[in-house]
């Protein structure tokens, strides 16, 4: 069962993503398992994908200290980001508009939509290695990069 979620919208597509991400983590030492799966380079993320349907798939990402995506977007697709290890730092626009980035952490346990026009960076500003698990609907097909936000 989610917890504890941060969410900024849902639909029929978020709740997909949520409804998968709970039922994921229903086994969550299954997900455990398939971390140890993964090759950690430092610096960097490492991932593997845990589930492939029509309509939504889902990662496990490894984050070492220090690793970020950097601004990107999601093609479209709707998302739950749920932390099992460590914690993520969000940063992100709430209005393309608006030059002033909002940062939040996103602890162990909690969860967060992803609605589909979100653009925003995530990384991993520890030392210790984190552990989430992203879920998407539609499937994830694409994602743009986009340049940092100066200041
Ligand atoms: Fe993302």
């Amino acid at each position: 069962m989610l917890t504890d979620v941060l969410t900024d919208a849902v639909d029929g597509r978020a709740i997909r993503a949520l409804s998968l991400a709970s039922e994921l983590l229903c086994d969550r030492g299954a997900l455990l398992v398939r971390a140890r799966t993964l090759t950690f380079v430092p610096g960097e993320r490492a991932w593997t994908r845990v589930l492939d349907t029509p309509d939504a798939d889902a990662w496990l990402i490894a984050w070492d200290g220090s690793s970020r995506v950097g601004a990107h977007d999601h093609g479209g697709s709707h998302g739950a980001v749920h932390v099992l290890q460590g914690t993520l730092t969000e940063s992100y626009r709430p209005n393309p508009k608006e030059a002033t980035e909002r940062v939040r952490h996103i602890t162990r346990g909690t969860t967060l939509t992803i609605p589909e026009d979100h653009v925003h960076d995530v990384a991993n500003l520890g030392r210790r290695r984190a552990l989430s698990l992203h879920v998407y609907s539609p499937r994830l097909t694409s994602m743009t990069f986009y340049p940092p936000v100066p200041g």
